[in-house]
């Protein structure tokens, strides 16, 4: 098995480069500052200046990109050079018409991403012109973000039980302010509140996408469409790039709060991406958490970091002057959190967990066999099981195919074990499906191409939200003093 797929040897390859090299990191915030340019000509002159909608074919955009990442690899130009190249190549990409059958936008997703070096901003800008268009990718770098369905200042009821600083003495005390932690759970008006027989589930996003435009074209849709489950979603702060044990805060406060609010129930949990640690690390460390959670089921997860983890942070650690985000360093493969939350049996789950992931995954890797990064232990018999799309629905099924880290969002194993999991005990097993009849469609049922797009089209949402997160770091955050 490798770890490192061919396609992504160069990112890999100075990944391990840096982590062979460095000293261990020390546990403490360097902001970054911008260096001063030297006094020379800006190579990304050029590229600040482009005219709008002049860019539409594929040559063009790749030598425009090849500028700046020559620029970033010869040291000769700084952050806000950087970014403000990008920003100008996205206002000058003049998008293609939108792909209008599921089977297109996954083509295109392939092809972007088998046996590409790119960073995954140089991949969205490519997306963006082939018609992955998540709609407002002209909006001010600085103004993004501020849909509805996206905030983080939801008005919500007081919970009916005290559960802020701590719902148990086993727990450690939010650090953050419950006011906050209770405003970023967007509660959709056709919510029970437990009045019904419903379930509830927690829809928790990953790593540079809220929570609203993450599950909007799959898990929300789909679980609204029954007559079993209520679903809601928390929108973190900071689009999850800051510190991953803040993150795990909200997740903590969610479980209690949610479950207060539908007279005591248990919920169940949904994850994407980083979402399966901030959970994992929240399971861990807010014991009392445990008891109220039928079912996580973790989509792309990481839970070991990847290896990949730097392509979302274009120029570092080549440069480390550019800088990355908390959150994003926090999942390199093996970082310091990583290390702690597997220590002391957080490699195994604490409740019925359902991974599902897949092996073609652009941003996580290793994702496959016992090695992959979406694979949790069972120590404690919980009930675990790990699934990576392409082994259950083999090669020759038209679900088993490339799928990136979005796209596991819409595959039908995800729904159709999502169903499994919350409507039996235990997590969901492939042994109670018809497995043919999963894998014959490339997405969910009840998923339409404009789903499809939506979900995709989170790559080019993250990449740009990514690249505008300030303060910049260049280690991760000090552990918080619960951390034993
Ligand atoms: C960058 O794109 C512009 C179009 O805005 C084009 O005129 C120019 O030749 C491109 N630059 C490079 C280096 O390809
Ligand atoms: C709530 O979740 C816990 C942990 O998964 C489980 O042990 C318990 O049986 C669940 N309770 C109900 C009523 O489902």
């Amino acid at each position: 098995m490798t770890s490192c797929p061919l396609s992504r040897l160069f990112f890999c390859g100075s990944l391990l480069v840096a982590l062979v090299g460095s000293t261990p990191v020390s546990p403490s915030w360097h902001l970054k500052r911008d260096p001063p340019l030297a006094a020379r000509d800006d190579p990304l002159g050029g590229i600040a200046a482009l005219p709008p909608d002049s860019i539409s074919q594929p040559g063009m955009l790749s030598s425009n990109l090849t500028v700046i990442s020559d620029a970033i690899a010869s040291h000769q130009a700084g952050r806000p050079e950087v970014v403000s190249a990008y920003k100008s190549i996205f206002e000058a990409v003049k998008p293609a018409s939108t792909p209008t059958t599921i089977q297109d936008i996954l083509a295109i997703m392939e092809d972007e991403y088998t046996g590409s070096t790119s960073s995954l901003i140089d991949s969205a800008a490519s997306l963006y012109l082939h018609g992955l268009d998540p709609g407002n990718v002209k909006v001010s770098l600085a103004k993004r973000g501020g849909i509805d369905i996206d905030s983080t200042d939801n008005s919500n009821p007081e919970p009916p039980t005290t559960i802020y600083p701590q719902s148990s003495s086993a727990d450690p005390s939010y650090s953050i302010l419950e006011k906050a932690l209770r405003s970023a759970i967007y509660i959709p008006s056709a919510f029970e509140f437990g009045r019904g027989s419903k379930q509830t589930v927690i829809l928790v996003p990953g790593t540079a996408v809220p929570g609203g435009t993450t599950y909007k074209g799959n898990f929300a849709k789909l679980l609204s469409s029954t007559t079993w489950a209520d679903p809601l979603w928390l929108n973190i702060p900071g689009f999850s790039l800051g510190d991953i044990q803040a993150n795990a805060e909200y997740v903590a406060y969610a479980i209690h709060y949610i479950s207060a609010i539908t007279g005591g129930r248990n919920v169940s949990v949904i994850t994407w991406s980083q979402g399966s640690l901030d959970t994992q690390w929240g399971l861990k460390y807010w014991p009392s958490t445990r008891g109220l959670v039928s079912d996580h089921i973790a989509v792309s997860g990481d839970y070991h970091g990847t290896k990949l983890a730097y392509t979302l942070c274009p120029g570092f650690p080549l440069n480390m002057l550019l800088g990355c985000t908390p959150s994003i360093l926090q999942q390199t493969y093996d970082s310091n959190l990583i290390r702690k939350l597997r220590s002391s049996g957080g490699d195994s789950a604490y409740i019925p967990t359902t991974t599902i992931y897949s092996g073609t995954d652009e941003i996580v890797q290793p994702q496959s066999g016992s090695g992959a990064s979406s694979f949790l232990n069972d120590a404690r018999t919980v009930g675990v099981s790990n699934n990576q799309v392409q082994v259950v629905c083999g090669p020759g099924s038209l679900a088993g195919g490339f799928y990136g880290h979005a796209g596991v969002l819409i595959h039908p194993l995800a729904w159709e074990l999502t169903v499994d999991a919350l409507q039996h005990p235990g997590p969901g097993q492939v042994s109670r499906l018809n497995v043919p009849n999963v894998c014959r469609t490339p997405a969910a049922n009840g998923l339409t191409a404009g789903d499809v797009l939506l979900t995709e089209a989170m790559t080019v949402t993250g990449a740009l939200n990514a690249l505008a997160y300030s303060p910049r770091v260049d280690s991760e955050p000090a552990f918080k003093p619960y951390v034993t």
